[in-house]
């Protein structure tokens, strides 16, 4: 089987295309991006109409290349992916649009693919993952702890409140000065600091549910700053480790309650994996390293060029949902908002339902 993906829903256009072998592993033929981060770091975030812009002028011929790279035809190819949302949505009506164009002209079905579903089934692609596990998607737009039950059955057992934690990293990275996307530049100033000077909050430490809040902190930080004003090079390195110090506190042990709560929903998770493009914090990716080992899981984190938006997640789920004949029509419309899976309160109540009926049985059984 052989997809192409086609991922728009923020700053990267990117398009790939992946083969499944006999066994069912995933291979990427072809995996092109074009970032478009050098046209947004004059405002320190991305402005929509300036990506979906972008996204038009160069998406057929990232298209055109990832053919040529796999050095194949449109007609070689079983199914066309896209993501359909969540996302910028004029950036997600171009990639979409791209696909439909592709699969009327070709007669391939067409794969109306939920980002977060990409990121969500990548590690079935680079590790070959088995169902359940736990995922924590950590990036610029979505910070969310799910449980991952099965191609489409997702259950959300935390999230956010407030900022995602890529966009902490980034707004904490503007206020100390550093360039746009931040995540990355916090962490290298972070290496030459005291992550024990400031005492941060640690936000939602210790609350039963596995939700995140990530704007106390961020003005936490920006108070700091601002007491101890001007900032010398040592203070902004000592006021990232804190922060950063802070988040992976905060995000192993949200990620701990997340791994209670999953027990009452699924069976024992095969791993923990992390995946979006905070997975590439190296902090981040001890801290839950520790936690995996003391709970006896293997921790995957996919290949930093998987971790953030690409286009071989898209192809990836694409190939997952057309395995299972879950293929859309041309009407399939691009999305804004769409969260993936079931609230955990509604899994959880579905779970203890069958288990009572599973009691009744077994009690009227002879
Ligand atoms: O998944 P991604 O490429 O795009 C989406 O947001 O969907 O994630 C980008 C985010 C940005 O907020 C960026 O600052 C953050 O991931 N990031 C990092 C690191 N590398 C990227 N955050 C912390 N540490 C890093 N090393
Ligand atoms: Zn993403």
């Amino acid at each position: 089987m052989r997809v192409i993906g086609i991922e728009t829903t923020c700053d990267e256009t990117a398009a790939a295309i992946v083969a499944t072998s006999e066994d069912g592993r995933g291979t990427i033929l072809a995996d092109e991006v074009l970032s478009q981060i050098a046209e947004h770091a004059a405002y320190g975030g991305v402005v929509p109409e300036i990506a979906a812009r972008a996204h038009v002028e160069v998406v057929d011929r990232l298209v055109a290349r990832a053919l040529a790279k796999a050095g194949l035809e449109l007609a070689d190819l079983d199914g066309i992916a896209a993501a359909a949302g969540p996302g910028l949505i004029g950036g997600v009506i171009v990639g979409l649009t791209a696909a439909k164009a592709l699969a009327l002209v070709s007669g391939k079905p067409l794969l109306a693919v939920n980002h977060l579903e990409g990121h969500a089934l990548t590690a079935r692609l680079t590790d070959g993952v088995q169902f359940p596990y736990l995922l924590l998607l950590v990036s610029g737009g979505h910070t969310q702890l799910l449980a991952v039950r099965g191609v489409g059955d997702y259950v959300r057992l935390g999230g956010t409140i407030d900022d995602a934690i890529g966009e902490a990293f980034d707004k904490v990275a503007k206020l100390l000065g550093l360039p746009y996307p931040g995540g990355p530049q916090v962490e290298l100033a972070a290496k030459a600091g005291d992550p024990e000077r400031f005492a941060l909050p640690r936000p939602m430490l210790g609350r039963p549910q596995a939700d995140f809040s990530l704007s106390g902190l961020k003005t936490a930080v920006r108070l700091e700053a601002e007491r101890i004003a001007p900032l010398s090079e040592q203070d902004i390195a000592d006021l990232c480790a804190s922060f950063q110090n802070a988040v992976v506190d905060v995000v192993v042990d949200r990620t701990r309650v997340a791994l209670r709560a999953f027990q009452e929903i699924a069976p024992r998770p095969s791993a923990l994996v992390v995946a979006g493009g905070v997975a590439a914090n190296g902090a981040l990716r001890r801290g839950l390293q520790r936690l995996a080992t003391e709970s006896g899981l293997r921790l995957v984190a996919p290949p930093l060029e998987l971790c953030g938006d690409n286009g071989a997640m898209i192809a990836w789920a694409g190939i997952e949902r057309l395995r299972l004949g879950l293929t859309d029509g041309l009407d399939a419309p691009a999305r804004a908002r769409w969260p993936l899976g079931t609230p955990f309160a509604e899994a959880n109540v579905a779970a203890s339902e069958s288990v009572a009926a599973q009691s009744v049985v077994d009690e009227a059984a002879p």
